[in-house]
């Protein structure tokens, strides 16, 4: 079966950056001038997806207006014969976004539970929007290509310093990768440090069949207290396959504050209004700075 629909989990707080969230969805901070989640958005188009299920929560209605269209300024934009930015304006409409109100969130898996009749009975992705990726073919893409040739479950690894991955959800794998796919042990979210089965960490993205909503349905409180997308996929491991895909390409964390500004930095270095101007202002202050 097709793989058609995404789903983008979009109802966290944003305290990691507080003030700026009280006010403003983290995911519609902008890395020069795109919001975070239409990276998400773009890539998912790219893959073939054709429709999105975007879990928000309080004061995300700000990421709803970004998708729609804005007939005064499209009409003032024409007026002035600014063709480049009427287009830059209309691209962000060209997809199906549907919207749902977490109103109390229990953790990740408990949003992707909210995508349940959305999805139905198809295979689907999540894919996270603190995760921005770059590749030649997008990592979403990647995983379709995967589970056409597998039709089983793939989430998308990545090795991580080994300090780091009590941050993560963490794979124990089976055995060396056949051509870069993982058979997996086990799924375990946020192990400490010293009792991690690995470095490979799961990235923000993920192919699922749909049974992984009874897992869901059933689960109870893991890391954090929250319901945790990746117990769920640790069960739904115990009666089908899951497969983990080791990602090669680039990948920028924007969900913390380094993270943010050295994804805004790299964008820029390749931004065609910016670019210059900043290479010239790093050079610039590296040989100022101790
Ligand atoms: C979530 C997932 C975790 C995954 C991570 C990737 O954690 O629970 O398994 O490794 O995203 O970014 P969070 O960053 O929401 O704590």
């Amino acid at each position: 079966m097709k793989v058609r629909k995404a789903v983008i989990p979009a109802a966290g707080l944003g305290t990691r950056f507080l003030p700026g969230t009280k006010a403003l969805a983290k995911e519609m901070f902008p890395i020069i001038d795109k919001p975070t989640i239409q990276f998400i958005v773009e890539e998912a188009k790219k893959s073939g997806i054709e429709d999105i299920l975007v879990v928000t929560g309080k004061g995300k209605r700000p990421i709803e207006d970004h998708f729609d269209s804005v007939p005064e300024l499209e009409q003032n934009l024409k007026e002035k014969g600014k063709d480049d930015l009427l287009e830059l304006v209309q691209q962000t409409t060209d997809i199906n976004l549907y919207f749902i109100r977490q109103s109390h969130p229990r953790g990740l898996g408990d949003a992707v539970l909210m995508a349940k009749d959305f999805v139905g009975d198809e295979p689907f992705v999540v894919m996270l929007g603190d995760d921005v990726m770059d590749d030649k073919v997008p990592l979403t893409k990647q995983l379709i290509d995967r589970y056409e040739d597998t039709h089983a479950s793939t989430l998308a690894v990545m090795k991580v310093p080994h300090e780091e991955v009590n941050k993560y959800g963490v794979i124990d794998p089976i055995s060396e990768p056949k051509s870069g796919l993982f058979d997996v042990k086990q799924f375990v979210e946020k192990p400490d440090v010293d009792k991690a089965p690995s470095d490979l960490a799961i990235i923000g993205r993920y192919l699922l069949t749909p049974e992984i909503f009874e897992m869901l349905e059933t689960q109870a409180p893991g890391a954090g207290n929250e319901i945790q997308l990746t117990d769920a996929i640790d069960r739904l491991n115990k009666i089908q396959r899951v497969f983990a895909h080791e990602f090669k390409g680039d990948r920028y964390d924007v969900g913390y504050k380094f993270g943010y500004l050295k994804t805004s930095i790299q964008y820029g270095l390749t931004h065609p209004e910016v670019k210059d101007e900043l290479k010239a202002y790093i050079k610039e202050i590296a040989s100022q700075l101790d």
